[in-house]
């Protein structure tokens, strides 16, 4: 449960990207109205609009005056969604896009008015009737800006500067193994909440017993005294709260009866209230253990093999980002049809549709920020940013039972300013969340061939409740024994899950089994039958996760005829067709 109020927590929040408020928990719960629909946008190449003050959106008033903008009667945008999938001309584009739409808010009395927007990656500013009301990085975690006295009736005025360029320090950094999507890419609303409202709760099985919730609710003023109440009907539970002088009321509700446990194979959500004397909130939470003891992972008090897959937030036949329930379940259902109980979401949060989907499916999650190989580490500002992102993603998704796993990095090199940087981001999960187990994943598992093993050198994996391993056998690295002969000693005393592994195929390109440059579905089928007999032989192994289910777009893949801008490890096609890979796979993880 929650520590005390720490310096680092106050650090994380003063240092959160954000010039925002706190996000409000389960926004999907409260009275909200979609602000989606295709939006007013301006192509700003040379990032000249703010200077331009074009988010005044002035027209010519006298004779002499002229503007060089307008945002009517111009390029039209969706929101949700990426640019680069909207417009040929927008595929490869980095920079500045403008977008804008006008809204009435029927402002009532008491009530308290915010804009949230579900991601916008990269950077953004926001501008209300022409002043700049809060700004934003990081392309996956939601912000909210409160609006209630900054708005009017009608015809309000919204701009938002959207900038999708690379930067030494940004998270992701310079380059990165997917398409650097642009955009307003997820929902964005308005959220009216009474002017005391419940902003924030955390309600979870606690963390070592199967019949005892901790649950802390948060109301957005520090009131002390303050009424509230926890109902869990179908337990026939109804509990009582009072707030202490920060406005947070906190209580154990034990020995509770019949309390079925949610698990992929029977994943059990209850309705949750949550009330004060003005406000009200529900929504569907389960409740599971999820520990490690010695090298097993015990989901509800079973040791659990993790037969997961990856997927980037991407429809592939779309070409774009996913954002929707529909985007959701389409990749979802393609992981059901192949057996998994895990999905790895890479390489940042994504839309908090595909998080309770997974949930409601009955899939554990793992989540990460984009800590992906090349990140500033020495950078202190840039240490500080990455633990406001993972705060954002632990505030979001903390009562998504889930959730398992909480990931820190993918691909990081040792030293020490690595490992502060990960010490950091480890201690802003905790200071949020104790009861999910930290992972990250290596590339840093070699061969030794005087001990004829596999083995890794990162004393970092102690800071760590599970250790992962991305490992391309038969791909970036060909065989040094036979896949029957290849002997792991890595991170022994923890569970270590291989957390990617494959090799690129063209779907409808067969033979040459043997060859690695063939990219034939055959080669790919080699390569998952050698991985497969490989794990046999890593003793602490506890889960498996391909890269990846759905071939994805990336920048840096430029075989014109194998590639075009694809990484083809999918096991399924961009077109949404099953290499023979993925029924190697799905036979896996049937007789796991
Ligand atoms: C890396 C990385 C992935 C990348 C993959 C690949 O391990 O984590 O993001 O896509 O390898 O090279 O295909």
């Amino acid at each position: 449960m929650k520590r005390p109020i720490t310096l680092l927590f106050l650090i994380c929040t003063l240092c959160s990207p954000v010039i925002a408020q706190d996000l409000m928990t389960n926004v999907y719960g409260r009275d909200f109205r979609l602000l989606n629909g295709k939006w007013e946008a301006i192509i700003d190449q040379y990032s000249q609009g703010r200077k331009n003050k074009i988010y005044q959106n002035k027209t010519p008033q006298g004779k002499t005056d002229f503007y060089e903008y307008s945002f009517e009667h111009g390029l039209r945008l969706n929101v949700p969604s990426d640019w680069n999938s909207q417009m040929p001309e927008l595929k490869y584009y980095e920079g500045t896009v403008w977008y804008a739409r006008r809204f009435d808010a029927k402002k009532e009395a008491g009530k308290r008015l915010f804009l949230y927007f579900g991601a916008v990656n990269y950077r953004c500013h926001i501008y209300l009737n022409g002043t700049e009301i809060g700004k934003h990085e990081g392309g996956f975690t939601p912000f909210q800006i409160e609006i209630t006295d900054k708005v009017k009736d009608t015809g309000n005025f919204l701009a938002v500067e959207v900038n999708n360029t690379r930067t030494v320090d940004a998270i992701p950094a310079m380059a990165f193994d997917w398409w650097n999507y642009g955009g307003i890419t997820r929902d964005v609303m308005l959220v009216s909440t009474p002017q005391i409202f419940i902003k924030d709760y955390f309600i979870q099985l606690d963390k070592n017993k199967a019949n005892q919730i901790d649950v802390r609710v948060q109301l957005s003023e520090h009131i002390g005294n303050a009424n509230l109440e926890v109902e869990i009907p179908e337990l026939k539970i109804k509990r009582k709260l009072t707030t202490n002088n920060q406005g947070m009321g906190s209580i154990t509700i034990s020995n509770i009866k019949k309390l079925e446990r949610w698990s992929p194979n029977s994943p059990k959500l209850y309705k949750v209230i949550v009330s004060s004397d003005n406000d009200m909130v529900e929504e569907m939470i389960g409740f599971r253990n999820i520990v490690v003891k010695g090298e097993d992972i015990y989901l509800n008090d079973e040791p659990i093999f993790l037969k997961s897959i990856s997927f980037h937030e991407e429809i592939p036949q779309r070409k774009g980002r996913a954002f929707s329930e529909a985007d959701a379940v389409m990749l979802l259902s393609e992981a059901k049809a192949l057996g998994c109980n895990m999905i790895r979401l890479a390489h940042y949060p994504q839309n908090e549709y595909t998080v309770r989907q997974a949930e409601k499916m009955g899939f554990l999650l793992w989540e990460e920020i984009p800590i992906w190989q090349g990140i500033d580490f020495e950078s202190e500002q840039t240490k500080l940013k990455a633990g406001g992102m993972i705060r954002e993603m632990v505030i979001r998704d903390k009562n998504r039972c889930a959730l398992g796993f909480w990931g820190v990095a993918n691909e990081t090199q040792p030293s020490p300013a690595r490992n502060e940087f990960l010490k950091h981001l480890i201690e802003c999960c905790k200071d949020i969340d104790t009861t999910r187990l930290i992972v990250a994943a290596f590339d840093l598992v070699r061969f030794n061939r005087e001990r004829q093993v596999f083995v890794m050198n990162d004393p970092f994996i102690k800071e760590l409740d599970v250790v992962a391993v991305n490992k391309y056998m038969g791909w970036y690295h060909q065989w040094p024994v036979t896949p029957d002969k290849a002997i792991w000693d890595v991170a022994r005393g923890q569970p270590l899950i291989i957390s990617e592994f494959g090799g690129e195929a063209l779907y409808g390109k067969t033979g040459d089994a043997d060859v690695v440059s063939s990219w034939s579905e055959d080669y790919q089928a080699t390569l998952f039958r050698d991985n497969l007999e490989m794990f046999k032989h890593i003793p602490n192994l506890r889960g498996t996760s391909p890269w990846i289910l759905f071939d994805f777009r990336s920048p840096f893949r430029f075989h014109p005829t194998n590639q075009e801008d694809w990484n083809r490890k999918g096991l399924v096609s961009d077109q949404g067709f099953r290499k023979k890979a993925w029924y190697i796979m799905r036979e896996y993880y049937k007789n796991k």
